[in-house]
């Protein structure tokens, strides 16, 4: 047997947080002979409550160390409220590479409704962005679109996966106004536009005051990115090779576990 003769890019998936590690598992599945590297921006997160120029002069600094020292062969911007403000200004800055981009997914939400009646729970960032409100006129004119944005689900979402309790009575009041009735109708689908939330799906399910669907992107975002990267047919994926990078440089105890089940070691 020889050795496996090419050896690959990585693929690098960031987020401002742990939530991306919900599109890592969808895209390792659909890559599986790749090297994965994951980056969250935590000494920067939340992003949700950041100023609009700042977090675009922060994004594309840190992109600019990224690709110098990993060299990506695609860059998937798990984060939503990273991507509708700097997606653009990413492909500008570095035109050299392929940036695979997260957007709420109220196209698809928009042509699966019954209702009419769909909800976006996002943070208060990706729910102001003109992306998103561009999105809306674009796709979803014949519904009636109710944009939640969410202060504190990132923060309670981060706790939650590293295994802290969070009240049910806090998340619902976070999830309560996504639900809405018009004229004898009601929601039925709620956008999860933000990578964290699909973590607590079964939590919001418990709590929801109806039944709805819970749209997740990340597959589709993972199934963009294998279109995106080249498959070799005799190559494999290298062993133990898969690392997460915090920006903070030092993440706590309950993280690095969090990671190791996820199959990635801490840098
Ligand atoms: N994970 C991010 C997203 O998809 C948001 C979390 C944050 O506020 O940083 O929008």
């Amino acid at each position: 047997m020889t050795a496996p003769t090419h050896e690959l890019k990585p693929v690098l998936v960031f987020d401002s947080g742990i939530g991306g590690l919900t599109v890592l598992r969808e895209a390792r599945v659909l890559m599986p002979e790749r090297g994965f590297i994951y980056v969250a921006d935590d000494a920067g997160f939340p992003y949700g409550g950041w100023e609009e120029q700042a977090l675009k002069e922060r994004v594309i600094g840190l992109f600019g160390r990224l690709l110098e020292e990993h060299d990506p062969e695609v860059c998937i911007i798990a984060c939503n409220t990273a991507f509708t403000l700097v997606g653009a200004d990413l492909r500008a800055a570095f035109p050299q590479m392929t940036f695979v981009g997260t957007v709420p997914a109220i196209k698809p939400a928009a042509e699966r409704t019954r209702s009419g009646l769909v909800s976006v729970l996002a943070t208060p960032g990706t729910v102001k962005r003109a992306y998103t409100r561009d999105l809306i006129q674009s796709f979803a004119q014949q519904c009636h679109v109710r944009l939640v944005g969410s202060e504190n689900l990132a923060r309670m979402a981060e706790a939650y996966i590293r295994g802290d309790v969070v009240s049910d009575e806090a998340v619902l009041s976070e999830i309560d106004q996504c639900f809405v009735e018009k004229e004898g109708r009601k929601t039925d689908i709620v956008v999860l536009a933000c990578t964290h939330y699909p973590f607590m799906a079964n939590l919001f399910r418990r709590l929801a005051p109806w039944p709805v669907d819970w749209l997740d992107p990340a597959e589709a975002i993972a199934r963009r990115a294998r279109t995106l990267v080249p498959q070799i047919a005799d190559a494999v994926h290298p062993d133990n090779f898969d690392f997460a990078v915090f920006t903070s440089g030092n993440p706590d105890f309950a993280t690095r576990r969090l990671m190791q089940g996820f199959g990635l070691s801490t840098r």
